[in-house]
């Protein structure tokens, strides 16, 4: 049975006190949501302590939106792994689209990121997806299958069985379009069996998320399908009533 999965990416915002408010809430709530959803909720750097303190006595998990590359020195501005580990997350958020497209993260720095994030115990929640160009000229299977090939293939069997997977098709972030239920179905089987031709069997276990404008009225139709194993929510991940509505779309 592969663990069901609603993650929070709140990317760059609310304030921190908006920030505890939004976690207060989905503590508040998710008493209404099966046991069975895990919730994990990726605030910026900034607010992760005083979330995690928020979420304190719930069994929502806390994960970062990104780590660094090296695991300490003279490397102004970035945060490592240790540190982000240290205020109590459990994964981290590797590979988004937005790191990919606006701060050129390429497979090399990603493969680094991996390490760091298994050096300190976190899960990656390692993100792949391809374009609109891309989906359009049918590129999309050897987008995401390169996207896995080049970080994934180097983990160990062990470091393995501690990833996430996110299917983010980039058209469909923050647009309102959603890939159909059948769309992502069918990359998330090829996903798998990418995984399956490296790692066995222990592909089946790897939970696989959709990300891309998944709401409260699109996730239950989404998540039925056999090989999605939950989401990854950006903007309905800013208003705890929605946020805990997706984790209500698991039928299975
Ligand atoms: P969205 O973002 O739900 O706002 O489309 C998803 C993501 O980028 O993780």
């Amino acid at each position: 049975m592969r663990k069901k999965i609603v993650a929070g990416n709140w990317k760059m915002n609310t304030l921190p006190a908006e920030g505890v408010e939004l976690a207060k809430g989905i503590v508040a709530g998710r008493g209404e949501v099966c046991s069975c959803v895990n919730f994990i909720v990726c605030p910026p750097f900034t607010h992760l302590s005083m979330v995690a303190e928020a979420l304190k006595g719930s069994d929502i998990e806390l994960g970062a939106q990104n780590c660094a590359a090296e695991a300490k020195g003279a490397y102004t501005g970035e945060v490592a792994a240790s540190m982000i580990a240290a205020l109590g997350c459990k994964y981290v958020i590797l590979g988004h689209s937005e790191r990919r497209q606006y701060y050129g993260e390429t497979s090399a720095t990603l493969n680094k990121k991996m390490e760091q994030a298994y050096a300190n115990g976190l899960t990656p929640i390692y993100c792949v997806g391809e374009n609109l160009e891309e989906r359009e000229a049918g590129k999309h299977f050897d987008v995401v299958k390169a996207q896995i090939e080049e970080v994934v293939y180097n983990l160990t069997e062990e470091q393995f069985k501690n990833l996430v997977i996110a299917y983010e098709p980039v058209w469909a972030i923050g647009t309102g379009k959603t890939a159909t239920a059948d769309q992502a179905q069918e990359i998330h089987a090829y996903i798998r069996k990418v995984l399956a031709d490296k790692f066995g069997a222990a592909a089946a276990e790897c939970p696989i998320l959709y990300g891309g404008s998944c709401k409260p009225t699109n996730a239950a139709e989404i998540f039925a399908k056999e090989d999605v194993d939950g989401g990854l929510i950006g903007g309905a991940a800013l208003k705890a009533g929605d946020f805990l509505a997706i984790g209500k779309g698991f039928a299975k």
